[in-house]
């Protein structure tokens, strides 16, 4: 089943105010800024790595799964070294991110692939708490900080990360804690005392880890049960089990869906495939993001057109997609109230268009 993305939804899908949760910012370098980086900062990409921005979009359209991914994002952060680069890199996802309506970000950042580098994790966290401010001031958008911990790494090295930047969580600088990298078979449970150890010490602090993007709908359930979250990053695999979709709509767990990337990283053929259709109809929450957008080809607008092409969603349940997405955001009630506002206006705007 296909509909159509006629000027009219185009046009409503732009306008939605929109909130994404799911973006890594190391993931949004895009090939151009990658390749002028290397040359600011005399980085050399081993061998395999593409030469040259067209190599690297021929490359970046044909990962075979989740690993090929990450190796060659692991690669591309090697050409961010100061504080000027990391403010570069987010102020340009803001940009983009507002250009698509979308008015209130929570994104990713993973510093152990930066301090295993040698990198002062203070250049990373000021360069992108300081583009977090200038999007405030320039477009008027409200941004949060999620670190991921590499669960690749051991143990051991993700509450050594969780203690350096512990002072940035009692700041409020960063709001949340994350972790993604291969899921499989670095089970949640290894990451408990990390996750403990940030809920003892500041209960204001966000928790959420990726789970049920490559790994089955287990990881899903051990992440609420051992690290106590309140939102998973992707969280597909849960329509395998009933109980756990029970269990994420009674507790309004948001599912943070990134649609072009489970494609791009072959977890499905097509975004038609995805069981979006069931979240909604079992009133499970769920957001709709862009995850790593200069690898997986699209931004979030993007992931709305695809999702509408495949769904055909209503005008009406759209307006409930976004004011999920609203209520499952970790900003204040002040200002989820002025977001959902904006959400009823365009929704009443479009009421009167066609879904064909
Ligand atoms: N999954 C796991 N780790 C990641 C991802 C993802 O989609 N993007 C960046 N790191
Ligand atoms: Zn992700």
């Amino acid at each position: 089943m296909s509909y159509q993305l006629t000027s009219e939804v185009k046009q409503f899908l732009q306008e939605l105010p929109k909130c994404e949760h799911h973006l890594h910012l190391e993931g949004t370098l895009e090939p151009e800024l990658l390749f002028k980086l290397a040359k600011r900062n005399n980085i050399e990409f081993p061998q395999w790595f593409p030469k040259d921005i067209e190599s690297c979009n021929v490359r970046y359209s044909q990962f075979k799964d989740l690993q090929d991914f990450l190796d060659h994002y692991y690669i591309g952060m090697s050409v961010l070294i100061t504080e000027e680069d990391f403010y570069d890199l987010a102020i340009a996802y803001f940009e983009k991110a507002h250009k698509d309506n979308c008015h209130h970000s929570e994104v990713f950042f993973d510093p152990q692939g930066h301090l295993e580098r040698g990198i002062d994790v203070k250049h990373v966290v000021e360069g992108f708490n300081r583009a977090c401010k200038d999007a405030n001031t320039k477009f008027g958008t409200t941004n949060k900080l999620i670190m991921c911990l590499l669960r690749h790494l051991p143990p051991k090295d993700c509450l050594d990360t969780v203690k350096l930047t512990a002072p940035f969580f009692e700041q409020g600088i960063v709001h949340g804690l994350g972790l993604d990298s291969s899921e499989v078979p670095n089970h949640p449970e290894l990451f408990t005392e990390s996750y403990e150890y940030l809920q003892n010490k500041y209960p204001h602090v966000g928790f959420t880890a990726h789970a049920g993007e490559e790994g089955d709908h287990t990881y899903v359930s051990k992440s609420l049960d051992h690290l106590n979250v309140t939102r998973i990053d992707h969280g597909i695999n849960s329509h395998q089990n009933d109980e756990l979709m029970e269990r994420l709509a009674k507790e309004e767990i948001l599912l943070s869906i990134c649609p072009l990337s489970n494609v791009k990283l072959q977890v499905v053929e097509h975004v038609g495939q995805l069981p979006i259709d069931k979240f909604f109809e079992k009133n499970i929450p769920f957001s709709i993001n862009s995850d790593d957008p200069a690898y997986f080809g699209g931004y979030i607008l993007d992931n709305y057109l695809e999702v509408h092409r495949h769904f055909g969603f209503s005008v009406e349940d759209w307006g409930k997609i976004a004011i999920n997405g609203i209520k499952g955001s970790w900003c204040d009630d002040a200002r989820k109230d002025h977001l959902q506002k904006q959400v009823l206006d365009i929704v009443k705007k479009f009421q009167h268009i066609e879904i064909v």
